[in-house]
């Protein structure tokens, strides 16, 4: 027997010796520490994923993917704050990316930024961290105090967020600093490193998220990638999948300006294909950055307790259903995201449908950190992911009743994103979505604002979305889309329990109103012509007209009459809050393209070198914009406005 394992009085201090520096290196039970890389419109579905080799071989080959992930809405930073705070859209009333709708701003003044996220971890014990883009409106007039409830952040500064070669960040709500002669996919990573190697050092778990602003346009055009990377992947082109500019047979079939797009020329192909190129090109530098972090992980011996997930804010769509590229579409390009996690008790190699959202992201943090359920903040939509992820490997283990039901929702409009030319930009309008995602069957189903147009597909059938059910349906797409709507009207404003199971708020009604004893819990059940009555006399879902926020009186009625309610008793109201700009100068940012070879492993050291504080006139002086005009994430004759 080697010595270590014999009782002696110095094997007991050697072995309680071994137990500190376990601790030390952070391996302690049920608190695994969390790492974040959360990128900015990363598609699911047009391969994008394909040229990060890196992510194939040490997150996907070893870890868990969800083919079945969705973001609930498809914009920047209405789904950044329902991971954050673990509630719809709906209840958070951050639906839009700028004021009234949405924005830091509103963020902070509904006090939502007091309780979420990284206030619940830190309380469990983790130190918590935040590096890269928060959300739209963190800005030169907002950058400081630093987001409450982080230990540390160093967080992009609008008007600089999407410029790649112009970086700005304000470090823990300092005066913002500016990045010369480096790309931003190098600077974040070099700044990542960084706090990981510290993080490591501390004795205590950790959360941090990694946030680049890659793969999303710039303000003037596509993504710009790293120089490196410029002569990579040239042959790439935005998949002809069959919903890519689709023949007006097909195109004719959707709501109406969607319908009203024309078939997209030569020109706007080109410009297409460039755009898609910039985008995998502006993603193989993101590879980078993980494979430095994980190897940093591994190089540590943080790599069993650790979890990595990587993923993004919403999906991405280029061409398909004839718009340029861009997000904020019901449609599966948009919503359907990757979630691919490697860590402690995940299966290796395994791909999942078990549907999900960013809904459930908040619960599961708290989950991986051990708090128990009754300790959770009253207000989550989702539920914790953590067990389903660890059986994942079991085939036999299913979704069960509710998890199939995905409420997707929005409001704003299609942005054509980094197309000068060709932008077309959409009218106002909103929509609420249902995807039912099971194995038997599996549907889209749509109300729109404008005149209520109504969507139904069947996404097992037509997996591209193409042929509407909705305008001429068979007896039973009607006999189903009351179903639909019945479970619609439910979720569009549900919270809490009526989000994880909506069924059961149809079941009360239904059995308050008959003697009947019979009870439907999944959609099979519920379209028993028994229950044809039922469904056909709930009020349909609808608007009043389109409106780019969550006005009440617009969106009813309301299933049932108390949801009316919408969150609004866990933050402060949202009527008429205080936004922020400047009036300043920008700075003219670096001259020649960065990210070249030689800074691959560029050190924060080398970095922070060439860098300074922005000056007065680049800080420009605080102006309030709005109520009532907001300025919103527009320029003004002179004044650039984030
Ligand atoms: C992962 O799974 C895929 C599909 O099941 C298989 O083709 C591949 O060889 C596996 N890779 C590894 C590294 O096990
Ligand atoms: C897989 O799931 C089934 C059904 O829940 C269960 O009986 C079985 O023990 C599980 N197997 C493993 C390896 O977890
Ligand atoms: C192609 O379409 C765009 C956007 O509709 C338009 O601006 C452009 O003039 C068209 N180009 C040609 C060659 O027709
Ligand atoms: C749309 O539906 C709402 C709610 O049912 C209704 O009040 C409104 O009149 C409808 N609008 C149209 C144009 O049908
Ligand atoms: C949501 O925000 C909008 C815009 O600030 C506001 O008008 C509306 O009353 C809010 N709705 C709720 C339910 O808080
Ligand atoms: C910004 O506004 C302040 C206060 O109104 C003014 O003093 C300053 O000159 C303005 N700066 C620019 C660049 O317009």
């Amino acid at each position: 027997m080697p010595s270590i394992f014999r009782l002696s009085t110095a094997g007991l201090i050697l072995l309680s010796a071994f137990q500190q520096s376990v601790q030390a290196m952070g391996l302690r039970r049920g608190q695994e520490n969390i790492v974040v890389i959360m990128t900015d419109d990363q598609d699911a579905r047009l391969g994008s994923l394909d040229v990060q080799t890196y992510i194939q071989r040490e997150l996907i080959a070893k870890g868990l993917s969800l083919t079945n992930h969705f973001a609930t809405v498809a914009q920047c930073c209405p789904s950044r704050t329902s991971w954050l705070r673990g509630q719809a859209a709906h209840n958070t009333n951050l639906t839009l990316v700028t004021p009234p709708g949405g924005g830091y701003d509103k963020f902070v003044a509904t006090g939502q930024d007091e309780d979420y996220l990284p206030h619940w971890l830190k309380a469990a014990g983790y130190t918590t961290e935040y590096i890269g883009k928060l959300m739209n409106g963190y800005s030169l007039a907002t950058y400081s105090p630093k987001p409450k409830g982080w230990d540390y952040t160093d967080i992009l500064v609008g008007p600089y967020t999407y410029e790649f070669n112009n970086v700005v960040m304000s470090e823990n709500g300092e005066r913002p600093v500016y990045y010369h002669g480096y790309h931003q996919t190098d600077i974040i990573r070099a700044k990542a490193l960084d706090r990981l190697q510290r993080l490591i050092e501390k004795d205590e778990p950790y959360y941090i998220q990694i946030a680049p602003t890659a793969p999303h346009q710039q303000s003037d055009g596509p993504a710009v990638p790293c120089v490196r990377h410029m002569w990579t992947h040239l042959d790439a082109r935005a998949p002809r999948i069959p919903n890519f500019n689709p023949k007006d047979e097909f195109q004719n079939q959707k709501p109406s300006w969607l319908r009203d797009t024309p078939l997209l020329n030569q020109s706007v192909l080109e410009f297409t294909d460039w755009q898609y190129l910039s985008r995998i090109q502006s993603l193989v530098g993101i590879d980078e950055m993980v494979e430095d972090v994980v190897e940093l992980l591994r190089e540590k011996g943080q790599l069993d307790n650790t979890y990595i997930i990587y993923t993004t804010d919403n999906g991405f769509h280029i061409g398909n259903h004839r718009q340029v590229g861009g997000k904020g579409l019901p449609y599966i390009e948009d919503v359907n995201i990757p979630m691919i996690i490697r860590g402690p008790g995940i299966p290796i190699n395994v791909s999942s449908t078990i549907p999900s959202t960013h809904v459930d992201m908040a619960p599961t943090f708290l989950d991986i950190a051990s708090v128990p359920e009754r300790k959770y903040p009253p207000f989550f939509d989702g539920r914790s992911l953590l067990p389903e992820w660890k059986a994942a490997g079991n085939l036999s283990s299913k979704a069960s009743s509710g998890k199939e039901i995905i409420n997707i929702e929005f409001w704003g409009r299609v942005n054509n994103a980094g197309a000068p030319d060709y932008m077309i930009p959409s009218p106002i309008y909103a929509y609420k979505t249902l995807r039912i995602v099971g194995e038997q069957s599996s549907w889209l189903y749509s109300r729109w604002c404008d005149g209520n147009a109504t969507e139904l597909y069947n996404t097992i059938d037509d997996p591209y979305e193409l042929t509407n059910l909705a305008l001429s349906p068979a007896p039973e797409h009607e006999k189903l889309m009351a179903r639909l709507n019945g479970l619609l009207l439910v979720t569009k404003s549900c919270s809490q329990e009526s989000c994880r199971n909506p069924w059961t708020v149809l079941q009360a009604d239904y059995e308050s109103s008959t003697s009947a004893g019979k009870m439907f819990t999944n959609l099979e059940e519920a379209l028993d012509t028994r229950y044809d009555d039922f469904f056909r006399n709930l009020p349909p879902v609808g608007f009043q007209k389109c409106m780019n926020y969550l006005f009440t009186p617009n969106e009813g009625p309301f299933y049932p009459p108390e949801s009316i309610s919408l969150g609004s008793e866990y933050r402060r109201p949202t009527d008429n809050f205080p936004a922020f700009a400047t009036n300043s100068t920008f700075t003219p940012g670096n001259g020649a393209r960065e990210g070249t070879a030689a800074q691959r492993h560029a050190t924060l050291a080398e970095i922070l070198k060439r860098s300074r504080s922005l000056t007065d006139a680049e800080m420009g002086t605080s102006i309030i914009c709005g109520p009532p005009d907001y300025c919103g994430n527009v320029y003004i004759t002179g004044i650039r406005v984030e």
